[in-house]
C-alpha cells in the first residue's frame, strides 16, 4: 500500500462515519477531530504535500496553486471543528446541529477534491520515493495508536503488513 492509498482508504472510512450519523455524538465529534488534524491532516501536510510537491511537474506553479488550496481548507476545517466542539459544550446546541451538515459537506468535497486533483498523481513518483513517504506517515500513525485505530479500523498487524511490504 502506497501513501496515496492509504489516505484515500482514511477518505473511505470517513465518508462511513459521515454517512451513518456517528460523528453527531460529542464524543465521537471530539475524538474523531483529533484524528482528522492529528493524523490524517498532519500527514498530508508534513509528508505528503512536501513531497509531491517537490517533484518536476510541467504544471508546476499551477499545481502549488491547487496544494496551497488544499491547505486552505484545513485551516478552515480545523476552525469548524473547534468551533462546533465549543457551541456544543456551551449549551448552544441549535448553532452545532445547524452548523454540523456544513462540515460534513466541507470535508467529503475536500477530500473528492484531493482525490480528483492531487492523489492520483503520486504513481508517477519513484518508488523509493513513495516508500519512504509510506514509513514516514507509519511513524506517525504508531504514535497515535489506540485514537488512530477506533477511527481506522486498521489493525496493528495491517500497520506491520503495510510496513514490511516494500514496492
Ligand atoms: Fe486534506
Ligand atoms: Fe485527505
Amino acid at each position: 500500500m502506497d501513501l496515496s492509498e492509504f489516505l484515500m482508504m482514511e477518505h473511505s472510512d470517513i465518508r462511513i462515519m459521515v454517512n451513518t450519523g456517528f460523528l453527531n455524538e460529542i464524543n465521537n465529534f471530539k475524538s474523531f477531530s483529533d484524528f482528522l488534524i492529528v493524523d490524517h491532516i498532519n500527514i498530508e501536510e508534513k509528508i505528503y504535500f512536501p513531497v509531491i510537491i517537490d517533484n518536476d511537474w510541467e504544471d508546476k506553479q499551477e499545481f502549488q496553486k491547487i496544494v496551497e488550496r488544499v491547505k486552505n481548507d484545513h485551516k478552515l476545517l480545523e476552525t469548524l471543528a473547534k468551533n462546533l466542539i465549543s457551541w456544543k459544550e456551551n449549551g448552544n446546541e441549535n448553532l452545532f446541529n445547524l452548523r454540523l451538515p456544513l462540515f460534513y459537506k466541507t470535508l467529503k468535497d475536500h477530500n473528492n477534491y484531493e482525490e480528483d486533483h492531487i492523489f492520483s498523481r503520486w504513481i508517477s513518483l519513484e518508488n523509493s520515493t513513495r516508500q519512504d513517504a509510506m514509513d514516514d506517515a507509519l511513524l506517525i500513525v504508531q504514535e497515535l495508536d489506540d485514537k488512530y485505530m477506533v477511527f481506522s479500523g486498521i489493525s496493528s498487524n495491517f500497520r506491520q503488513y503495510i510496513k514490511n511490504h516494500n514496492f
